[in-house]
């Protein structure tokens, strides 16, 4: 009949409807984003994301599959389906926007500065980067190279495919700064910063994170805001932030 018609079609976009019927939830993310995905040393994905994954796994009744991708190609992996939904720290910018859907922001970041300690006191912000003379790091494809790009256009910029490869080239003191997500700069300058980096910790952007899914599935979008709510208010949430961001 027509309405079983309508059903099959409703499954085939319906990523939880596919969910539900294979038993799993896969999750793309990028592992070395600290501290919302980073793997231990004995290979574990862990971080503030992945404990929010595996809530939202153990709320569908379904396994948690982590399918770690690269930044650069992590859009077009979740719209040629290799995972369900981008658990990734992503910052939903309206460019972004314009090829994928959102749930509402959990978390609030933006781009801040860890600076060679040579700069002391002469460098306060990141408009006193915007010199050819000043090397400014940060990773491919990510809100702190477009911030440079668009904030700091006459600075030389180097891009590095991963985080810990443009912030070291501050420490070794091959750049001047880098520019990167708040989090990520604090958990990177409590580690390694010690007498070698000034963290300019005040954020000169604006960017809510957020779960990124493909464009047209109403019933996702609507399971992933009411199971963020009830995460935020239940305890959960606050159990996990305090977990990887204030210890
Ligand atoms: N918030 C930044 C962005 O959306 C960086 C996110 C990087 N995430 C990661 N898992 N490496 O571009």
């Amino acid at each position: 009949t027509c309405l079983w018609a309508a059903d099959i079609e409703l499954a085939k976009k319906s990523t939880l409807e596919k969910i539900l019927k294979n038993g799993e939830l896969r999750v793309g993310f990028e592992a070395g984003y600290m501290p919302f995905e980073m793997t231990d040393k004995k290979g574990r994905f862990v971080g503030f994301d992945i404990d929010c994954a595996k809530e939202m796994a153990k709320a569908m009744g379904v396994k948690f599959v982590p399918v770690n991708t690269a930044w650069d190609g992590i859009i077009p992996a979740l719209l040629t389906d290799k995972f369900d939904i981008i658990m990734s720290g992503m910052t939903c910018t309206q460019e972004r926007n314009l090829k994928v859907n959102f749930a509402e922001p959990y978390v609030v970041v933006g781009q801040t500065i860890l600076l060679h300690k040579k700069h002391a006191g002469k460098v306060k912000s990141y408009k006193d980067l915007n010199d050819p003379k000043f090397i400014v790091t940060s990773k491919l494809g990510t809100t702190g190279e477009m911030a440079v790009k668009r904030l700091i256009p006459k600075c030389t910029y180097k891009s590095f495919e991963t985080e810990p490869e443009a912030a070291l080239e501050v420490v070794n003191g091959k750049a001047d700064a880098f520019i990167y997500d708040l989090p990520y700069c604090a958990v990177f300058h409590g580690q390694q910063g010690a007498g070698k980096l000034i963290f300019l910790d005040e954020p000169f952007t604006f960017e809510p994170i957020a779960w990124a899914i493909r464009r047209g599935d109403p019933d996702f979008i609507n399971w992933l805001n009411n199971f963020l709510r009830q995460l935020k208010n239940d305890g959960r949430f606050d159990r996990f932030y305090q977990k990887w961001f204030e210890s």
